[in-house]
C-alpha cells in the first residue's frame, strides 16, 4: 500500500468505513488506483450531514404553517392570462432579454428510472407527429426567443456521470439543434455515496463505491465547480431561468415571469399551478414559520390539505412546477459563503456486493440514498416572488413509463391544449396536432397568429395538422 492509500485508509477506519478496503490486496493495480481515485472524492465530513438526514426521515421537522401570496390568473379559463401584476412587468423581462442578461438552466442529470428509457430522458421522442425529442424542443424554443429578442440565451445543461457522454453526444450529432455551440454548455453534477442499514458505504464492486447523482439540488454546487457561474458572470448573465427536462410545455424563458422577478427585486422565484384535489402529490409553496419555502405533500396532515378559504378554494394550493428564476449574484452568495442546501435521504433499491463479494439485486429497499432538492434555495433567499401559471398550458412532465405522465398520456395531453387552439382560431379541431416550437409559445399566441392568417383559413382539419413556419 503506498502512503496515499495508508492515509486513505486511516481516514475510512476511523469513520468507521474500513470495509472499503476489504478486497485492497486481492485488487490489480488498475482497480486500487480506481478505488483511491473514488475514495479521494468521498467527503467523510458529510456524514454527520448523511445521519441528520435520516435522522429526519424518522423524525420530520415540526411546521408552523400558513399559505403565502402569489399573484395569482387574471383568466382562468382557457387560453387564460398570468395576473395582470405580471404581464404589465413583460417588458422588462423582454429588455433583459435584448441584453442578453437571461441564461436558460436545463436540468437533466436524473436517472429517468420511472420511465424506463434506456438513454437521457431528453433523447425521447415525444411530439406526437414528428417524435421530436425533448431536447429539441428546448433548443427550438430558445431559438424562437433568439429571433423574438435578438439575442439567443445560452443554454447549461446540467448532466449526470451516467448520461454526460451521450448527452453531449447528441447534441453533437444533431449540431446543436442550430444553436451555437459557444453558447451550450454541458456540466456534470456531484455524485453522493449510499449507506446500508449499519450506516456503512454501500460497495457496488470491490474496487468501487455505489454512487448515485446528488439530486437536482446538486446544480447549485455544480455550477460553481464546473465555472458555469464564472461562465455567468463574464457573459453578463443576471436571472437564470431553471427548468426541468422533462417538462415538455415549459417556456425556456418567459418575459412576464423576468419582468415580475426584476421589478419585485426577488432572489428567487416560482412558478405554481392550482391544486384542486388535496391528495394531489405536489410540493406546495408556502410558509413555515413565516419564511417561503416548499413543503412536500406527505408534510402535510389530511386536515390541512383539506383547508378552505371563503370562496371553498384550497387555502395550500401552490402545487410547485419546479420553474424558478435564480439571481446570478444570488447563487454566487450562496456558493461564497458555503451555504450547502441540505440533504434528503430515501430507502432505496440499491444493487451492491455482500461480504462475501457476491453480486445483490435487492428486492427490498436496502440502503440510504442522499439527494439535495433545488427548492431549498427559496428559504434562503431574501426575497421570494410566486406566479400562477395555467397548468395545460406550462405543466406537462414525463416522468412514467405509462398513465397521465407517461407518453401517451403526455402526447394527448398536448394535442388538447394545442387543439384546443386551433379551434378558438379555426372553429374545428384537428385530429391529430403538432405545434413546431419555432411558431408559438403558448395556446394565446397560437391563436391570434391563426386569426390573422389567410393560409390558415385553407387548412385540411380533417386530416393531422403540423403547424410549422412553412404552414402559413
Ligand atoms: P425527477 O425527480 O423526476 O427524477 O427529476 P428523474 O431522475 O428524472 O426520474 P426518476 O425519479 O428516476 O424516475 C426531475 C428533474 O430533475 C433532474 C431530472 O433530470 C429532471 O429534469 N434531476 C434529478 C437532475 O438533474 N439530477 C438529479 O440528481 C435528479
Amino acid at each position: 500500500m503506498n502512503n496515499q492509500a495508508d492515509d486513505l485508509r486511516t481516514a475510512f477506519e476511523a469513520a468507521g468505513q474500513g470495509h472499503v478496503f476489504r478486497w485492497w490486496d486481492e485488487l490489480g493495480e488498475r482497480s486500487k488506483r480506481r478505488l483511491t481515485r473514488q475514495l479521494e472524492n468521498v467527503n467523510l465530513g458529510r456524514m454527520a450531514e448523511m445521519s441528520n438526514a435520516m435522522a429526519e426521515l424518522k423524525q420530520p421537522k415540526q411546521r408552523t404553517l400558513s399559505p403565502a401570496p402569489a399573484f395569482e390568473l387574471s383568466n382562468e379559463k382557457f387560453p387564460y392570462n398570468l395576473a395582470d401584476g405580471a404581464r404589465a412587468m413583460a417588458p422588462q423581462g423582454e429588455k433583459e432579454l435584448r441584453d442578453g442578461r437571461v441564461g436558460v438552466l436545463l436540468v437533466a442529470g436524473g436517472q429517468g428510472t420511472r420511465l424506463g428509457f434506456d438513454g437521457p430522458k431528453g433523447c425521447y421522442k415525444i411530439l406526437p407527429l414528428t417524435g421530436m425529442t425533448l431536447f429539441e424542443v428546448f433548443a427550438r424554443k430558445l431559438q424562437r426567443i433568439g429571433r423574438e429578442y435578438g439575442k439567443t440565451p445560452p443554454l447549461y445543461v446540467m448532466v449526470g456521470n451516467h448520461n454526460e457522454a451521450e448527452t453531449r453526444n447528441f447534441w453533437q450529432d444533431h449540431d446543436y439543434f442550430g444553436l451555437n455551440p459557444d453558447d451550450v454548455k454541458f456540466f456534470a453534477q456531484g455524485e453522493m455515496p449510499a449507506l446500508d442499514a449499519d450506516g456503512r458505504f454501500v460497495m457496488a464492486g470491490k474496487d468501487a463505491l455505489f454512487t448515485g447523482p446528488d439530486g437536482h439540488g446538486g446544480v447549485v454546487q455544480a455550477l460553481n465547480d464546473k465555472g458555469m457561474l464564472k461562465d455567468m458572470r463574464e457573459r453578463g448573465v443576471r436571472v437564470i431561468s431553471y427548468i426541468q427536462v422533462d417538462n415538455l410545455q415549459v417556456p425556456v424563458a418567459d418575459p412576464a415571469f423576468i419582468g415580475l422577478h426584476l421589478s419585485e427585486g426577488a432572489e428567487v422565484s416560482l412558478k405554481v399551478v392550482r391544486k384542486e384535489d388535496p391528495a394531489e402529490r405536489v410540493g406546495i409553496f408556502c410558509h413555515d414559520e413565516g419564511v417561503p419555502c416548499i413543503v412536500e405533500y406527505t408534510e402535510f396532515s389530511d386536515e390541512q390539505a383539506n383547508e378552505r378559504d371563503g370562496n371553498g378554494r384550497l387555502r395550500y394550493w401552490q402545487g410547485s412546477i419546479a420553474v424558478h428564476l435564480f439571481s446570478t449574484d444570488f447563487l454566487m452568495r450562496l456558493v461564497e459563503r458555503g451555504m450547502d442546501l441540505p440533504l434528503h435521504a430515501a430507502h432505496k433499491k440499491v444493487p451492491h456486493i455482500d461480504p462475501d463479494g457476491n453480486e445483490v439485486s435487492p428486492t427490498e429497499p436496502n440502503a440510504w440514498k442522499f439527494e439535495r432538492f433545488v427548492f431549498d434555495v427559496i428559504p434562503m433567499a431574501s426575497n421570494v416572488v410566486c406566479l400562477e401559471v395555467p397548468r395545460e398550458e406550462q405543466f406537462l412532465p414525463l416522468k412514467n413509463a405509462d398513465g397521465p405522465f407517461g407518453p401517451d398520456g403526455a402526447r394527448q395531453s398536448y394535442q388538447q391544449y394545442w387543439g384546443s387552439a386551433v379551434e378558438a382560431a379555426l372553429g374545428k379541431r384537428p385530429s391529430a396536432i403538432e405545434v413546431d416550437p419555432l411558431v408559438a409559445e403558448n395556446a394565446r399566441e397560437l391563436i391570434e397568429r391563426l386569426k390573422e392568417s389567410t393560409a390558415a383559413k385553407q387548412w385540411d382539419l380533417s386530416k393531422p395538422l403540423h403547424i410549422t413556419a412553412k404552414s402559413f
